[in-house]
């Protein structure tokens, strides 16, 4: 009948995959609508843990379609390892995982040039995965690029050939970067053919079908609101939107078709790449929170940088989705600490005190507002209900609802599937 959206509102990994497998029994359908192996989405259930990069994560639920929408990235060799794994853990994918034909692929010069261009940066880099992600959607955008549609048509080969040659020539301004496609090349080849072997739909008439037949769909987002191409920390970004206006451009449906808007924030913050971070902790505190919180990134192993929850962000992703309501994740991780702060307010270097973000996020422009909330102190892992939890996390939790006029629906007290305590 309608669409929810879940999307990150940090610089993404707040547990959209855990919220994603907790919530897809109560859809048809779960589409991923932008990114691509860039994301890592991490799942934990029965003591086994998979780690999604491109299939939604609803795959693991009976019964449910799950649907790589037109606006992602598609990297033919990730996916063939994703679906090794899904198999051998028991999910057959024949008819529960489809593909948009409009879906860009992401050769394997596109890997390239991000890795070369990212190594031109320098201290300058993006910090990208260097999955390709940005070169892909760059040839999207220039028009240039390759489709799933494209492989089950004859030609593939001619235009492939075609935009690799011209890869080839971009490489050449990159005299520095040394690489053998050769190996890659076949791999990616070889991997066309589990593509293929999936259903591939016209993503816009297949979902605005399953809408009129009554069916329920769940909008997966990738990365974090703050990494969106046009309103994240620019150029520190990835190549995508992905804010809900996402939703409609990655699946082809309307924007009258969206209804809840969930969205997903860490009960503190952590970003991993470069760019600004107003409330980034270089001391013991933020070791401590990548200790407890396992801030290691899920697809390149990366330390991530931690901070405090940030209301002004926030507030201001809250304000660009439209979002309805909220999930608070990782609040098990801040189990340890004494004194919680929440940066409610940015001091400009007028002296000023503002919640709005200024047009570069720098250090000496957003230096943050601390509030000090007294810990709990105690484990709350084994929480079930939000009314036994101690006075000191509600009061955390009820803190940031009012400061953000967003009701918390959902809190996370650990990585498994299990662990959520829902309030309604
Ligand atoms: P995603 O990209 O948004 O899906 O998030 P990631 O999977 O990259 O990173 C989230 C990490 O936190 C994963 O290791 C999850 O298993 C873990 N996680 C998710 N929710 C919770 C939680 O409530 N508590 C704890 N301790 N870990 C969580
Ligand atoms: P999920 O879906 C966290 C970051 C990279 C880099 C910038 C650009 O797991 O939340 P790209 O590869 O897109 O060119 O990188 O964006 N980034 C992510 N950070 N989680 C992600 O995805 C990310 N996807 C990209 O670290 O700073
Ligand atoms: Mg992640």
């Amino acid at each position: 009948m309608a669409v929810d959206v879940l999307l990150g509102l940090q610089w993404g990994d707040e547990g959209k995959g855990k919220i994603v497998d907790y919530l897809a029994p109560q859809y048809d359908l779960i589409c991923r609508f932008q990114g691509g192996p860039n994301a890592g989405h991490t799942l934990i259930f029965d003591d086994k843990k998979f780690v999604l990069h491109t299939i939604p994560s609803g795959i693991f639920r009976e019964g449910l379609i799950n649907l790589i929408g037109n606006g992602v990235v598609i990297d033919p060799i990730t996916l063939r390892a994703e679906i090794e794994e899904i198999k051998a853990a028991g999910v057959d994918p024949d008819g529960r995982l489809l593909v948009s034909k409009k879906a860009h692929l992401i050769l394997p010069t596109h890997r390239l040039l991000d890795q070369a261009s990212e190594l031109s940066k320098g201290k300058n880099k993006i910090g990208s995965t260097l999955r390709g992600i940005g070169p892909t959607y760059m040839d999207k955008t220039g028009r240039n690029g390759l489709r799933v549609g494209d492989i089950l048509e004859s030609g593939f080969e001619r235009k492939y050939n075609e935009l690799k040659d011209k890869h080839l020539g971009l490489l050449k301004i990159y005299p520095e970067f040394s690489y053998d496609l050769q190996k890659a090349e076949a791999e990616w080849m070889e991997s066309l053919d589990i593509l293929r072997s999936l259903e591939a739909v016209d993503c816009a008439y297949y979902l605005n079908d399953a809408l009129a037949q009554g069916k329920e769909i769940l909008a997966e987002g990738a990365q974090g609101s703050m990494l969106d191409i046009n309103f994240g920390t620019y150029p520190f970004v990835t190549s995508s939107t992905t804010l809900s206006a996402g939703v409609c451009i990655g699946l082809g449906l309307a924007p009258a078709t969206i209804r809840e808007v969930i969205g997903i924030a860490k009960a503190y913050c952590t970003r991993v790449g470069s760019g600004p971070f107003p409330t980034e902790l270089h001391d013991e505190d933020g070791e401590r929170l990548r200790k407890e919180g396992k801030e290691f990134g899920a697809t390149t192993g990366r330390p991530r940088r931690c901070g405090w929850i940030d209301i002004p962000q926030l507030k201001y992703t809250i304000m660009l989705s439209g979002v309805t309501q909220l999930a608070l994740t990782k609040i098990d991780v801040l189990d340890i600490f004494e004194t919680i702060k929440v940066a409610t307010k940015y001091k400009m270097p007028t002296g000023q005190e503002t919640d709005q973000l200024p047009f570069d996020l720098n250090d000496n422009n957003c230096v943050p507002i601390l509030e000090d909330h007294a810990g709990w102190q105690q484990s709350l892992h084994d929480a079930t209900d939000f009314d036994t939890l101690p006075a000191t996390a509600k009061n955390y939790i009820l803190a940031l609802e009012a400061h953000l006029g967003t009701p918390i629906t959902y809190v996370s007290n650990g990585p498994e599937r299990s662990r959520l305590i829902e309030r309604t």
